[in-house]
């Protein structure tokens, strides 16, 4: 069968021997360690050859059992927990202190916030740049591809997944910001966030877990990807949703990006218990916001809300504030509306002008008897303005005839002057 005189045998033998020769010294000699090799150099460079004879020769790894993770990242990243290695090159920089500190890597592992393949020895498969692995690592070449410039910026998006019900994370500024902003705006009038808040929108709770091939990105010029939509969508929302009546909010680039990360770190989560911080899951409401969302969705101007008014105008009386504030405050509109257009409310709802016109011929079309109740509404908007104003009247003079008997404003005043 085989003939050793034919010069293909040959090639063959040859080709196989040369295989498992590789194979052999991939055993002895695995890719990773090479950087093993290096950082004991840098080790016995830095703090002697005793030190540097101790540090760690094979694969190195956390295995975290209730997540169901092996990260093996130590194997090349081996300064993760040195004091002296601060300013070393990759891999073998110490891990910045302030993040391992809460966050111990012995029971956090790695790839719960950067991504990447926990249990591959090897780059690029540990970064994750191969087809198909959905966790790329949160780095600065994924940062570049989607015009980020602060890669750390990503990783907010992990934080989050866990930091979910905080307030506020220490070290994920982007978050924080967007987190501020949906309360300041009000966005849960229209959507609900976590189990709270209105309908006019869609339900955001899980909106990170929205598959990209439910958008449509023919509206964009740039990377065609889940976050370019949702920053493009909430810096202009008519220009992917035209008959949206989400307001423009007028956001930065940079508030559209963090309220992009944190949209995204919204969805169902495999984090295990012990890996969640605080024993509240869920979003609590401070009282007085509690109140806001009541009287917006329940009190005496819910009308406003649901007919969208709220978009651009106050009704600050009945509790409705708006986070455009494109008109003007409906409180006052009785007596407004007869020096703004020379006619009475009823007059001027039956037959807007100006951008009201538009409104509701376009926007929100109002039957007869729906206009006649915005009337009657705004009328008790405006006797509780007038009543709030006078109630706010008799408590300043109250206060400032409080201050002038006792005497006590101006003479502590006095005496806090004259002590050195
Ligand atoms: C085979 C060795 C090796 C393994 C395994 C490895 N890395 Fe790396 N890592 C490197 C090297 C080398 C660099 C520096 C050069 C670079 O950026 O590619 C690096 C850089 C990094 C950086 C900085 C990259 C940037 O540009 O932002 C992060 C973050 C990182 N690794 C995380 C991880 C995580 C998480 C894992 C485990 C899932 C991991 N690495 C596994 C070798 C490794
Ligand atoms: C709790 C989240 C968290 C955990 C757990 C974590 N990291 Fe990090 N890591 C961060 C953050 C945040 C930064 C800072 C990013 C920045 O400022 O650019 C960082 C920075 C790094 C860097 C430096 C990147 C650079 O070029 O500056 C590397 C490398 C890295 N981490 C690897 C790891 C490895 C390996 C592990 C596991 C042993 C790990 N990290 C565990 C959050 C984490
Ligand atoms: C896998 C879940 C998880 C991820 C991802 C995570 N954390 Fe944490 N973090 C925790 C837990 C749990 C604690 C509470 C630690 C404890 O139980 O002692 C914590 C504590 C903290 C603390 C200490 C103050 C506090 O709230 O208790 C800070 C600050 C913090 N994390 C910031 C971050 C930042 C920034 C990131 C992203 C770079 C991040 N975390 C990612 C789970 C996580
Ligand atoms: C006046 C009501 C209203 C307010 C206030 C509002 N939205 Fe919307 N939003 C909508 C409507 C209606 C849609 C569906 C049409 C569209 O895509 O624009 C929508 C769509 C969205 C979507 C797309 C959801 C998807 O998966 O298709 C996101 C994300 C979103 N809004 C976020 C926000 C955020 C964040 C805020 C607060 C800053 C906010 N919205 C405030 C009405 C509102
Ligand atoms: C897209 C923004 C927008 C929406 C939505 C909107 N308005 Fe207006 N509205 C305005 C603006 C702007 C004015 C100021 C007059 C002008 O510029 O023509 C105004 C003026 C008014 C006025 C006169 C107020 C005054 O003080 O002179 C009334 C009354 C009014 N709107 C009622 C409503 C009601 C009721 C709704 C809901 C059915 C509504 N508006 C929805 C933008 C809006």
């Amino acid at each position: 069968m085989f003939r050793w005189d034919k010069p293909l045998t040959w090639v063959a033998a040859l080709i196989t021997l040369a295989l498992t020769g590789v194979l052999i010294a991939g055993e002895v000699y695995p890719p990773y360690r090479r950087y093993q090799l290096e950082f004991r150099r840098l080790v016995e460079e830095r703090f002697g050859p005793e030190r540097a004879a101790a540090t760690p020769i094979g694969v190195q790894q956390v295995w975290l059992p209730e997540s169901d993770r092996v990260d093996r990242c130590t194997t090349c990243h081996l300064g993760m927990t040195w004091q002296g290695l601060e300013d070393a090159p990759q891999p073998f920089a110490t891990h910045p202190v302030e993040i391992l500190g809460p966050h111990p890597l012995e029971r956090f592992g790695c790839t719960w916030c950067h991504g990447g393949q926990g249990p591959a020895t090897e780059l690029p498969d540990a970064h994750g740049w191969v087809e198909h692995w959905e966790e790329p690592l949160l780095d600065s070449q994924l940062a570049a591809a989607y015009g980020v410039d602060d890669r750390a910026a990503f990783l907010e998006l992990r934080c989050n997944t866990c930091h979910r019900y905080d307030r506020e994370t220490a070290g994920a500024p982007y978050v924080n910001r967007a987190k501020g902003i949906v309360e300041r705006k009000g966005c849960r009038a229209c959507h609900v966030i976590n189990e709270r808040g209105g309908s006019i929108g869609p339900d955001l709770t899980r909106a990170g877990d929205k598959s990209p091939e439910q958008y449509d990105y023919s509206r964009l010029t740039s990377l065609p990807s889940l976050l370019e939509w949702h920053a493009g969508h909430l810096q202009s929302p008519k220009s992917f949703s035209p008959e949206s009546v989400m307001p423009d909010f007028g956001f930065s680039r940079e508030d559209a990006l963090s309220l992009t990360l944190l949209l995204l770190s919204w969805g169902e989560t495999d984090v295990p218990a012990d890996l969640r911080p605080g024993a509240i899951l869920r979003d609590v409401p401070t009282a007085e916001e509690a109140e806001r969302e009541r009287m917006m969705r329940e009190g005496p101007g819910r009308f406003f809300v649901e007919k969208t008014c709220f978009i651009c105008h106050d009704v600050s009386s009945l509790g409705i504030e708006s986070a455009t504030k494109i008109g003007p405050d409906l409180a006052l509109a009785v007596e407004d509306a007869p020096r703004r257009f020379g006619r009475t409310l009823d007059d001027f709802m039956m037959n807007p002008s100006g951008t009201m016109s538009v409104v509701l011929s376009k926007q929100i079309p109002l039957t007869p008897e729906e206009r006649r109740e915005a009337v009657r509404l705004l009328k008790i908007a405006h006797e509780r303005y007038l009543e709030q104003q006078s109630q706010r009247q008799s408590e300043q003079n109250a206060e400032r005839q409080a201050a002038t008997a006792s005497g006590a404003g101006p003479a502590a005043a006095n005496e806090e002057e004259a002590s050195p």
